[in-house]
């Protein structure tokens, strides 16, 4: 008979100090043990040979990794990524025999001054998924919970020099039942590990309680403190023993103005930096207040991320990725779905984010086999559970930023969750709970929902919503999750913040989710599940960031600032009004400088600064912009204005752009017609203007002495992730559908060709094969001399449902009409329902800049409401004006060789430079993972009919 080794038990552990409270930096000294280490993988977790752990161990031909880290991704056997599946079987809580193990050796020499008198601690600040420690040959004990601290009281091993420290780590134990976050599995050890000396009466546990109370101006401090000492903040004049209480006016702490008093926490041994925030978070009135006042939540879903090093991250990234939230007006932050590295959230109180810090709890993969043996319901779970609750609220309950502790992430619901959400009232009333999976709120302070339409959410706003309200109908409603941002998108964010802004209990949402876990890699780019050659994936699903695996904004990020600026302008810009409102929770609008331009065709003609008063958030002001007086009424004209950063901040430099809007002035002229020119024929060339066509096929061939493969009805993209849609929603699967219907496959069918003595006119019947649906189409060309005109007449044969792609006419150049310049939405992408942050005017860049480069590659690129378009070889060039405005897209490969790429490698460049120019377009939704596009940006299937005029150009600007 065979016991269960210990890391198949639901036990949290043997052998740790009860958590405490993180803090960034003291007098007492700490001897960081990372670096690089030795180390040996084996397949299996059951070897009981752990003479390694012995001093003397002659570890020498093993390899070696750099700790912290993951050892997937150092060469040693691969990451895995899944959803909600486990990657073994369901079989609680056991865990595969083939289960890699981690055997980690590193000797270290011990400061003389770390040896004097007190204590020395061993800490691991996260290590995935469990860990065995020695220290010189003596066991330490076990611990599981893999992004939690764990620390061992090791001062009696140590000796000064040629310490051993061996750490065995198995890929898979009873803890991974815990941990089914939607990511890679990446086991190592991740984040830091560190010698702490604790001198005798060093600081121990403690508990900065600092409410705020907005009715009087004041603060109150008292911090609790297992080891007696005081509190100095020498700007507040405040010398205070713990265990006292002050009351004092000071400046609140929020996340839009981050105001902390550096104070030290005193010991008879140890002297603590601290950082200190007022504030007051409570749930009152049905609504999510901070120091008395509703908040709104613009946020974002954040796991660690680093395309090399996994969930390993230095400080700079941390503060990398809160940098890149603030500049893009992002207020709000949940750590999905584990506590970060402590550090962050140190940088969160700094820079001023609202934070959800979320316990490392996820049992998803439960659902799969109808939560049968669920964890969060069984009782032999329930101290594995409380012991996590422990270790986050432990560590993080002396940061202001952190308004709200999480329960976890997609447990389903049960008792485990009720013990640790009653735990964590009792430790800390100052916080209200949230957890998503339990629709009840039975353990809740809000009612929280992922990926809810924008018509539920409205229902839930407006309180008629019937799905079995009870109680939480009294409570804050959030998003902790929508607008799934995988791949292209995502769309209709714009319609959830008219929700937020419109109902008061809808306190805003969490965009899923920061950053794509593309890894990098040297063929692929990027890898995606599926790619390490994983018996069961998710495939690109881990790519869903508004980053770029690289942290390159993606213009889901670029529309998110838009859609949540704080700052709104609206007005009538022929009427010159302004109406400008403050939607900041607690600012006024003094940080912010604005000012205006008056735009002609894309070229400002004149600008200057605009005076705003301070307003007090939600507040509004009527202002007047008078028409310069270079305004020229034969050309479209337009306001743009802005509100910038008047000072340095932490975060951004003064003028970086918050909020923008334009404004029309001067309507865009009617294009003038391109009639006249009389069509010649010399065989089967038909010459019209400076266009040349082949009449059997009706095709252009030639413009202006440019071979082009000419303009054919378009109206395949190739499918987003969103157009792919979700399994559980087979009616928002358009790529399907699309498929099926054969929209990646229509075949041109010509009816006739017409020559009259002003028009060349072309017929077809546009289809795909084994339908009678069908696109009557009519080309009607004519000229002017120096410009041929194309007009589209398009009508649906047929009871058409499906909406449409794009509808547009596709054609090519050859591949030295490399330059683009436009004048329309840019300088980024954009498509109907995701076309708030691309602003009008006259943009210049070379057609390999005008693609975006999502992880798998799909539609993107297309660049809205353009009047002109011109592309260029250095020397003669195109142009193309719409009528009326049209979708321009320019790119070296065709929407079919797109649609084949898996990864960006795939593409290749041909000899063209093709041309989408679109009537239509359907929108993007978030139909990855959310509802689908809107009914407002579907792309129906109707009769349309729309034109292009083109002209050669022929010198070089
Ligand atoms: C949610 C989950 C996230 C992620 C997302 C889809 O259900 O909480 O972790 O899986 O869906 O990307």
């Amino acid at each position: 008979m065979s016991t269960a080794p210990w890391y198949e038990e639901p036990s949290p552990g043997t052998g740790s100090l009860e958590p405490r409270a993180w803090f960034a930096a003291s007098d007492a000294r700490r001897l960081s043990l990372d670096g690089t280490w030795r180390f040996r993988l084996s397949p299996r977790a059951d070897s009981e040979d752990t003479s390694f752990a012995a001093s003397g161990y002659d570890a020498s031909g093993w390899a070696e990794v750099a700790v912290p880290g993951h050892w997937v991704l150092q060469g040693h056997g691969s990451p895995a990524y899944t959803n909600v599946r486990y990657p073994f079987p369901v079989d609680p809580p056991r865990v595969p025999t083939e289960n890699p193990t981690g055997d980690h050796l590193r000797t270290f020499d011990v400061p003389d001054a770390m040896s004097a008198d007190g204590e020395v601690l061993l800490r691991f600040d996260g290590v995935e998924s469990c860990a065995r420690l020695w220290l010189n040959g003596t066991e330490l004990g076990t611990f599981m919970g893999s992004r939690l601290p764990h620390e061992f009281e090791v001062g009696a091993l140590l000796r000064p020099r040629g310490n051993v420290l061996a750490v065995r780590v198995h890929q898979w134990s009873a803890g991974s039942y815990l941990e089914d976050q939607d990511q890679w599995w990446m086991p190592g050890i991740f984040r830091e590990v560190t010698l702490l000396h604790r001198p005798p009466g060093s600081v121990g546990d403690f508990f900065v309680h600092s409410p705020y109370d907005h009715r009087t101006g004041r603060g109150t401090l008292r911090v609790e403190s297992a080891v007696p000492g005081r509190v100095l903040v020498p700007e507040l004049g405040l010398d205070l023993a713990t265990g006292g209480s002050a009351l004092i006016p000071v400046e609140p702490w929020t996340a839009e103005t981050p105001r902390l008093y550096a104070a030290e926490l005193v010991t008879p041994g140890e002297r603590v930096a601290l950082r200190i925030g007022f504030r007051t978070v409570v749930v009152e009135d049905g609504l999510l207040k901070v120091n008395g006042r509703r908040i709104l939540f613009r946020g974002v879903n954040r796991h660690e991320f680093h395309p090399e090093t996994g969930r390993t991250l230095d400080l700079a990234t941390m503060r990398e990725d809160l940098v890149l939230m603030k500049r893009h007006n992002i207020n709000a932050v949940r750590t999905s779905h584990y506590p970060p590295h402590p550090a962050f959230l140190e940088l969160c109180d700094e820079l001023g984010l609202w934070v959800i810090d979320e316990c490392d709890l996820e049992t998803h993969g439960f659902e799969e086999v109808g939560w049968r043996g669920n964890p969060v319901d069984d009782p032999r779970w329930t101290p594995a559970l409380l012991d996590r609750a422990a270790r986050m609220v432990e560590r993080d309950k002396n940061h202001p930023s952190v308004v709200l502790w999480s329960l976890g992430n997609e447990c389903g619901t049960g008792q485990g969750l009720s013990a640790m959400a009653d735990w964590i009232r009792d430790r800390d009333p100052g916080r209200p709970i949230h957890y998503e999976g339990d629709r009840s709120c039975r353990d809740t302070d809000v009612y929280s929902r992922m990926y809810a339409s924008q018509e539920e959410t409205a229902l839930i706003g407006r309180h008629e919503d019937t799905d079995g309200p009870g109680e939480r109908a009294r409570l804050p409603f959030l998003l902790c999750e929508y607008g799934h941002a995988m791949g292209n998108g995502p769309g209709g964010l714009t319609e959830y913040q008219d929700l937020f802004e419109t109902y008061e209990r809808c306190q805003g949402g969490f965009v899923w989710e920061w950053i794509d876990h593309g890894l990098a890699h040297p063929e692929l780019g990027h890898a995606y599940g599926g790619d390490f050659g994983e018996e069961l994936h998710d495939g690109n699903f881990v790519c869903d960031g508004l980053l770029f695996p690289d942290r390159t904004p993606s213009p889901g990020l670029v529309e998110y600032k838009k859609v949540i600026e704080p700052v709104r302008f609206a007005g009538d810009g022929t009427a010159g009004t302004l109406h400008i409102t403050n939607c900041h929770d607690f600012r006024g609008l003094s940080h912010l400088a604005f000012d205006w331009s008056y735009e002609v065709e894309g070229k400002a003609v004149a600008s200057g600064p605009l005076a705003v008063p301070d307003l007090a958030p939600g507040r509004s002001v009527e202002l007047r912009l008078d028409p310069p007086p270079v305004a020229d009424a034969s050309r479209e004209a337009y306001w743009t204005v802005r509100a910038v950063l008047a000072h340095d901040t932490p975060w951004a430099p003064r003028g970086h752009e918050v909020a923008w809007s334009q404004f029309p002035a001067v309507p865009r002229p009617a294009l003038t017609p391109a009639t006249g020119t009389v069509p010649v024929r010399q065989g089967h060339r038909v010459t019209l203007g400076p266009a040349a066509f082949d009449c059997r096929t009706g095709l252009l061939t030639e413009l202006g002495g440019i071979p082009v493969d000419g303009p054919r009805l378009d109206v395949w993209r190739a499918p987003t992730d969103n157009d792919a849609g979700a399994s559980w929603a087979p009616e928002e699967q358009y790529a399907r559908r699309w498929r099926e219907l054969g929209l990646d496959r229509m075949q041109h069918r010509r009816y006739g060709v017409e020559l009259t003595n002003s028009h060349l006119v072309v017929r077809s019947r546009v289809a795909p094969a084994a339908s009678d649906l069908a696109l009557r189409v009519t080309y009607t060309w004519s000229a002017d001399g120096e410009r041929v005109r194309l007009t589209m007449s398009v009508t649906p044969e047929g009871p058409w449902t499906l909406p449409l792609p794009r509808l547009g006419v596709r054609m090519g150049l050859p591949g030295a009409y490399g330059q683009a310049e436009w004048f329309g939405a840019g300088p980024g992408e954009a498509y109907p329902d995701t076309r708030r942050a691309a602003r009008l005017g006259r943009w210049n860049m070379p057609v390999d800049a005008m693609r975006t480069p999502y992880v798998r590659p799909q539609e993107n690129g297309a660049r809205a409401e353009v009047r002109w378009a011109e592309l260029r070889d250095g020397q003669r060039g195109l142009r193309i004006e719409g009528d009326p405005e049209f979708w321009f897209t320019a790119r070296r490969w065709t929407s079919e060789e797109l649609a084949a790429a898996r990864h960006l490698p795939d593409l290749v460049p041909g000899d063209r430079v093709w041309l989408n120019l679109d009537h239509g377009m359907h929108g993007i939704g978030s139909a990855s993972c959310g509802p689908g596009v809107l009914t407002e940006y579907r792309l129906r299937a109707e009769k349309a009919e729309f034109g292009f005029v083109f002209g050669p150009l022929a010198v070089t600007r």
